[in-house]
């Protein structure tokens, strides 16, 4: 009989979302008449906007005709929207890429696990805590770890507290590390990292021959102007970070799929017989080999994002996202709710009232309040007494919900 992956039985409970889902849907089946708010995974709301739209249209248009119709693409995106995205989303930052550097994706989660492959297992990781689970849960999968211990870390991993008292931005760690996961805007805490604090772990990177992997998926909702969108705008991030970005957030992608991930022609990593290599080539044979790239139509409507009527319309919903994130950030502060995050991001970290557990909380405002949201302990332990509210809801749920909420816990 095949041997299975035994990592895989060092997860200790099913992925957060779909354990979410899971308890969703024995309440909803034993209340069928409550009107769930689902404020819990960041999944948007608002549909493709009309430029999207109609570039999307075309796409499939075209594929409707022999002389129009495109078969496999390039394993790494074309061409022609790596550029878009160069000129548009890096060049007003005063940071110039290859299209070689930029692969085009189906999302940044998937890439932010892909990358792995690309990376000894001898690596050591750092990752936040809290921390999108991916990037832990990855690890584990692919053998990085032994088993989780009774504080909930898993041994051989690299934890980094984020916690209130360090403003939810980690220390560097506390041993070498190979690998370090970044997150801003900050999924789950949504706060960010200024352009001194990136500064610092570029140079941390570079003087300890660490490669950063930087997730930015969250960039397009930086309302700050000094604060950076790309790792790439600190000088020397070109040859210790490796890039992530998504549509999925951005332009309302999440059931369409794309985004990027860069490697830049500088990052090197050593062989086995200490022999410097290109990442980007590596990524490059991956892509290749495991991946037939993204789709014609998907990448005709990711190119129409930053065309001007695109990028106007993608703008407006981002700034309705961002005022459901002021709704509930001041809502829930003028209700006595300590509350974090939510102005350069779409998500509001929230310390639990009564000093709840993040799943008692959880259980209370779905059973009292008929609101979703997600426990801060599932993303770690130190998330442990906070919950987060993603602001990609309907205004008037959005409204609704701090209502509720206020009518509950208000002071
Ligand atoms: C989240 O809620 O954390 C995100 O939607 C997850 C994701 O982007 O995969």
């Amino acid at each position: 009989m095949a041997r299975i992956n035994d990592n895989y039985l060092k997860l200790q409970a099913g992925y957060l979302f779909p354990e979410i889902s899971r308890r969703i849907s024995e309440f909803t089946q034993a209340n069928p008449e409550a009107s769930v708010i689902r404020l819990g995974i960041g999944d948007v709301t608002k549909p493709l906007v009309p430029a999207v739209l109609k570039a999307f249209h075309e796409g499939v248009d075209e594929m409707s005709s022999g002389a129009t119709f495109h078969g496999y693409g390039p394993e790494q995106g074309y061409d022609w929207l790596s550029q878009i995205i160069i000129d548009k989303a890096y060049k007003p930052l005063g940071v110039d890429l290859k299209t070689s550097e930029m692969f085009i994706s189906d999302g940044s989660k998937c890439d932010s696990s892909n990358i792995l492959d690309i990376f000894d297992l001898s690596n050591k990781v750092a990752i936040g805590d809290p921390v999108y689970p991916v990037y832990n849960d990855t690890n584990v999968m692919v053998g990085r770890s032994g088993q989780m211990n009774d504080a909930g870390y898993y041994e051989g991993l690299v934890y980094m507290p984020c916690t209130e008292e360090n403003g939810f931005n980690p220390d560097f760690p506390t041993e070498k590390v190979d690998l370090i996961y970044l997150c801003f805007p900050n999924n789950p805490t949504g706060t960010v990292a200024t352009r001194e604090q990136l500064k610092g772990w570029v140079d941390y990177a570079i003087g300890n021959d660490a490669v950063i992997l930087f997730d930015a998926a969250y960039e397009a909702f930086i309302t700050d102007p000094d604060i950076p969108h790309s790792i790439y705008e600190i000088e020397g991030a070109r040859r210790c970070a490796i890039e992530f970005r998504s549509f999925s957030k951005t332009a309302g992608f999440t059931g369409v799929r794309c985004g990027l991930t860069i490697v830049p022609e500088e990052l090197l990593g050593t062989t086995i017989e200490g022999e410097k290599y290109s990442f980007n080539k590596l990524w490059n044979r991956r892509q290749c080999t495991k991946f037939n790239g993204v789709s014609y139509p998907v990448q005709k409507a990711a190119a129409a994002v930053y065309s001007d009527e695109g990028w106007t319309q993608v703008q407006e919903i981002i700034d309705y996202y961002m005022e459901n994130a002021r709704v509930i950030r001041e809502g829930l502060s003028a209700a006595g709710i300590e509350c974090f995050g939510g102005i350069n991001a779409p998500y509001i970290w929230l310390k639990t009232p009564e000093g709840m557990t993040s799943w008692d909380f959880f259980d209370k405002l779905l059973n009292d309040c008929f609101i979703v949201g997600t426990p801060g302990s599932g993303f770690g332990p130190s998330g442990e007494g906070y919950f987060r509210l993603s602001a990609f809801g309907e205004r008037k749920n959005v409204e609704t919900a701090v209502l509720r909420i206020k009518e509950k816990w208000g002071k």
